[in-house]
């Protein structure tokens, strides 16, 4: 409960700050062009990554995206980095239905993906092995 009222002054506190900027109190000066929010891009891409949009709901779906990232490191190495290992789309398929958390000692273990529909376990596999290897 205390951690909840701290969360909820730092967003009062937030809030405030917004609301003097934008009466011109700040001392910087307001510019209404910043961006506040992000518009997600029609194509569905990420902003950094660029993940087509029907695999991002995929993936969403999956859960993936809470774990991987497309070209940065979350809990799990981005699709990118593992793009790099060269495997093909049937090693990606074993893989995620059984991860092997050797091939990547500096991350916890990834859970067994399973109960994935194989369909979809191919389709993100052929995905993946479809990234560019720089
Ligand atoms: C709870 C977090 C988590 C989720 C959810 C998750 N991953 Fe992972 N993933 C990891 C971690 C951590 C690793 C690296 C350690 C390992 O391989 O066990 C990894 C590794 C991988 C690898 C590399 C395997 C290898 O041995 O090189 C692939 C491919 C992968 N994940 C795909 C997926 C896909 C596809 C999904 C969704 C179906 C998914 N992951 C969901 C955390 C996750």
């Amino acid at each position: 409960m205390k951690l909840f009222h701290t969360f909820s002054h730092a967003i009062l506190a937030l809030f405030i700050t917004g609301i003097t900027t934008a009466c011109g109190g700040g001392s910087e000066p307001y510019t209404p062009e910043a961006p506040v929010l992000k518009i997600p891009s029609k194509k569905g891409q990420t902003a950094g990554g660029k993940i087509p949009s029907e695999m991002k709901s995929l993936l969403a779906k999956n859960t993936c995206l809470g774990c991987h990232k497309m070209d940065s490191k979350l809990v799990g190495p981005s699709f990118l980095a593992i793009a790099q290992r060269g495997y093909s789309q049937k090693e990606l398929v074993q893989l995620i239905k059984e991860p092997v958390p050797e091939n990547w000692p500096d991350y916890p273990p990834m859970a067994p993906m399973a109960w994935v529909e194989s369909e979809q376990i191919e389709a993100m596999a052929a995905w993946i092995a479809s990234l560019p290897q720089e």
